[in-house]
């Protein structure tokens, strides 16, 4: 009876050994997806609640096409309704990865080796709520846990995304110019007829001006020596910053008026 016993207290304990190195081998998998391959430009691309997280397929897409570019996604969980992740073709990261990587010392946490991987960091789209919690530093996911870990020596891009009336609301302009002043880079909202129905500002950038200011980081600098050169970007870049005027209203000469039908 006793031999049964320990026979089978060493089998679990074999068992636990064996899932133990199963759970080992899965995170160093998945931290192998966030390697740094020597001459490329590391994007990490944050996508949060707007509808205009529809875009998410296409601006990955389109970042793919740019010669030496890697990227990957960091989602909230409200974003996840408005994009199918099988249209996606990169790693989201997501809260679940977060606390599901970590159980002990040794392992990787999960925002700071994203927030090391990557050498831009582009939030599109930045929905309200979120603007709100990065603007008073609130860090209650992964993707607002990079943006507070966030080495403001690379460049932070973020287009915000929202309907009129919360655009228009007083503290988005105070929330948007604290964000400027934390030295990230506004890629201003453009007006157009919203899925809601209503029309005027608050619709994400176009993902073809989002690319194209992405672009000006990729020809600034050497991949290999990023952070150097991130700098220079992020510094040159912040010359270019948008303005608010008393109104709160800001104004950016990419800003066009759209009437197509999206987010
Ligand atoms: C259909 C739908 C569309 C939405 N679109 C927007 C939007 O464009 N901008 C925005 O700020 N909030 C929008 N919201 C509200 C956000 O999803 C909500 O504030 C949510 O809590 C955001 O969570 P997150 O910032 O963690 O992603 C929308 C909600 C729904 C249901």
């Amino acid at each position: 009876m006793q031999t049964h016993e320990s026979d089978s207290a060493s089998t679990n304990s074999l068992e636990r050994k064996s899932l133990e190195q199963k759970s080992l081998e899965q995170k160093s998998l998945e931290h192998q997806s966030l390697d740094q391959t020597p001459g490329v430009f590391r994007v990490l691309v944050g996508v949060t609640g707007s509808v205009a997280a529809l875009k998410l397929p296409v601006l990955v897409s389109e970042l793919l096409q740019l010669s030496g570019v890697d990227v990957r996604v960091v989602t909230t969980e409200h974003a996840k309704h408005f994009y199918s992740a099988a249209d996606v073709p990169v790693r989201i990261y997501s809260d679940s990865d977060e606390w599901e990587m970590w159980t002990r010392r040794s392992d990787p946490v999960l925002h700071i080796e994203l927030r090391r991987w990557a050498q831009l960091f582009v939030i599109a789209p930045l929905d309200a709520n979120t603007l709100a919690k990065i603007s008073n530093g609130i860090c209650d996911n992964l993707l607002t846990c990079v943006v507070r870990a966030w080495d403001t020596s690379r460049p932070l891009l973020f287009c915000p995304a929202m309907n009129t009336a919360m655009w228009s609301h007083p503290v988005t302009a105070e929330h948007v110019s604290r964000l400027r002043a934390f030295g990230y880079r506004e890629i201003p909202c453009i007006s157009k007829k919203l899925v809601c129905g209503d029309e005027g500002k608050g619709a994400m950038a176009e993902v073809s001006t989002i690319v194209s200011v992405i672009k000006q980081y990729l020809h600034l600098q050497e991949p290999d020596h990023p952070r150097t050169h991130d700098s220079d970007a992020h510094m040159t870049h912040m010359t270019h910053t948008t303005h608010s005027t008393h109104t709160g209203h800001r104004t950016h000469p990419e800003s066009t008026v759209k009437q197509d039908q999206d987010g």
